[in-house]
């Protein structure tokens, strides 16, 4: 693919450049009746200034429960197992639920996947801005509402004094999830996670969309977790790539690693099972379904649809590997004989 890569993390890292947020080993389950759902398993990622990390995968991968733990937004049954969520070197997973309210909408921001569960109906647009601003920075009433409405025209909504003055029912799904970016945009975050935040909405209005977010991604320079199905967007917008499945990241590297040297036969069977032609862009062709949460198998949760599992593969699961490089893939095909025979 003819894409600039950007400078990847292990470079930063060897220049000394610490990331904005560091996700270690982080572990979220649901206990139900039908047993432990691990939905995020061990998941790590890091996250530079300006950087846009994808994060892709199948329905039910845990890429929501994953960015809502970063946030600390699971709630009962669900909690968070283990882990640290680094946040310029503080860990959030153990602050006070005040000093979290404080990070969050401020220091990350999200746009969630569906936007009207995020707005009052009761309230307008405006209002609903202005508390916003109001709750996280030290100005005053009128200086919430300019900077409201010059964040309403910086994500391309025509009229803003007529949006500012809108119930959100009164806007269109494409309208309202601008409104997002833009509350979510005004708070000036170190992050922004966008969870799907073009899916169910015209391929016009998604284009739009993302320009937007490419644009402020630029110019205000706040780093971007990007949710998505559709790996047109990622192409075109990230830097670097997270492929999830049953709840762990299976391969991660920059955009030009995924899609030019892709090495987890999933990540292989996500790419082959793009259809441009679609409107929605993704279509899943692959064959079988991902593993039931509640009783994962013990060894890779790929095996069950992986045309090159082998013994090794039912019974132990990889880890992502080389730990060095910017690109892991965890596939036990990838790896030397030597981790292969302490695999098994
Ligand atoms: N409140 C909950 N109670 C029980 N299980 C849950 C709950 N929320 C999420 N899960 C489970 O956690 C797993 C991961 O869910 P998650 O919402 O993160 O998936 P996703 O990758 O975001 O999927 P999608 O692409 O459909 O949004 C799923 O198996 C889901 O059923
Ligand atoms: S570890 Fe085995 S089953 Fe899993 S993806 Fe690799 S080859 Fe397939
Ligand atoms: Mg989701």
């Amino acid at each position: 693919m003819a894409k600039n890569v950007k400078e990847g993390g292990l470079i930063k890292e060897s220049q000394n450049i610490t990331p904005i947020l560091e996700v270690n080993g982080l572990s979220t389950s649901f206990l139900t009746a039908t047993g432990e759902i691990k939905a995020v398993r061990d998941v790590s990622f890091s996250l530079y200034k300006g950087e846009v990390l994808a994060v892709v995968g199948e329905s039910g991968c845990g890429k929501s429960v994953t960015a809502r733990s970063v946030l600390r937004l699971i709630e009962p049954p669900g909690y968070i197992k283990s882990g640290q969520v680094l946040l310029n070197g503080v860990n959030l997973l153990n602050l006070s639920e005040n000093e979290m309210r404080r990070i969050r909408g401020a220091e990350i921001s999200m746009v969630f996947q569906d936007p009207m569960i995020s707005f009052d109906p009761v309230y307008t647009v405006g209002q609903q801005f202005t508390e916003a601003l109001l709750a996280h920075k030290r100005i005053s009433r009128y200086e919430a509402k300019q900077k409201a409405l010059h964040m309403l025209s910086a994500v391309s909504l025509r009229e803003p004094e007529r949006v500012f003055k809108s119930y959100p029912f009164q806007l269109s799904g494409g309208m309202r999830q601008r409104v997002m970016i833009a509350i979510a945009l005004a708070m000036d975050p170190q992050v922004l996670i966008a969870d799907e935040p073009t899916t169910a909405l015209d391929v016009t209005v998604q284009s739009g969309i993302l320009t937007e977010l490419r644009r402020l991604n630029k110019e205000i320079g706040c780093a971007i977790i990007l949710i998505t199905h559709d790996l047109g967007v990622v192409a075109e917008l990230a830097d670097r790539v997270a492929v999830m499945y049953a709840g762990r990241i299976v391969e991660t590297g920059s955009v030009y690693d995924i899609f030019d040297h892709a090495q987890h036969p999933y990540t292989r069977a996500l790419l082959a099972s793009t259809n441009p032609a679609k409107e929605d862009g993704w279509l899943i062709t692959i064959p079988g379904q991902p593993p039931v949460m509640a009783s994962l198998p013990p060894g890779c949760s790929f095996a069950g649809r992986c045309p090159e599992a082998s013994g090794l593969c039912v019974h132990s699961e990889p880890k992502l590997y080389p730990e060095t490089s910017e690109h892991r893939v965890s596939c036990w095909h990838t790896q030397s004989e030597e981790r292969k025979i302490a695999g098994a």
